[in-house]
């Protein structure tokens, strides 16, 4: 190959696929009429095993997650104005003693669009607000030690790990582990 001048790293970066960047995802508030398609998100096998749900959910689970709550914000990333991710992050503003932490309760990107970006440019936005907006010291989450996706997604912001609960949910026959992960400024 002739010496371009370029690093390794520089060449390499020159031939990798261009990664899709938050403006290739809107993102908004998640709204009542998501209902339908953030429900199929949420009874996908991919989230089942990633997250507290139950396969077979009634719809109106999601429809009630959806309905306006205070300390409860929600964000939907959308993919040729369908919605191809969510993300919700509880606060509590009200609560002098804690309204500088909040927790990252579920981030998920719909099983075909997974690994393009979705995850990314959603947690993008959660922190945007997280640190511009609400100027909170600390977000933490709960992720299974399974979940390496998850975990690496994560550890690229920021979160590192606090420590593990073992045997904290029940997958299959079986236990899985949790990390509790956090993110302070
Ligand atoms: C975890 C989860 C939200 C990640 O979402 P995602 O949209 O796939 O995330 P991203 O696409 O931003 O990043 C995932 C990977 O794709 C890669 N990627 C992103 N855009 C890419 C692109 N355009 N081309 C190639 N790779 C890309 C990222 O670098 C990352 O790679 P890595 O896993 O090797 O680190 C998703 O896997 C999911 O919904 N899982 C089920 C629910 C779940 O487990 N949620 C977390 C609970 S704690």
């Amino acid at each position: 190959m002739p010496d371009t001048g370029k690093t390794a790293a520089a060449r390499e970066d020159a031939t990798r696929p261009k990664r899709e960047t938050m403006s290739t995802f809107p993102i908004r508030h998640a709204e009542p009429g998501d209902a339908a398609a953030l429900h199929a998100i949420l009874t996908s096998d991919h989230v089942v095993a990633g997250t507290m749900r139950l396969p077979h959910a009634a719809l109106a689970t999601t429809e009630a997650r959806l309905a306006p709550q205070p300390d409860r914000v929600q964000l939907v990333a959308l993919l040729d104005g369908e919605v191809a991710g969510f993300a919700e992050v509880l606060t509590q503003f009200g609560n002098p003693r804690a309204c500088h932490a909040a927790v990252l309760n579920m981030i998920v990107t719909r099983e075909d669009r997974c690994r393009s970006g979705v995850g990314t440019a959603l947690l993008e936005a959660v922190l945007d607000l997280a640190d511009n907006h609400w100027g909170l010291r600390r977000l933490g989450l709960t992720v299974w030690a399974d979940n390496d996706t998850a975990i690496r997604l994560y550890q690229r912001f920021g979160f590192v790990e606090e420590g593990k609960h073992g045997a904290y949910v029940r997958a299959g026959p079986g236990f899985k582990d949790a990390l509790t992960m956090a993110r302070l400024r």
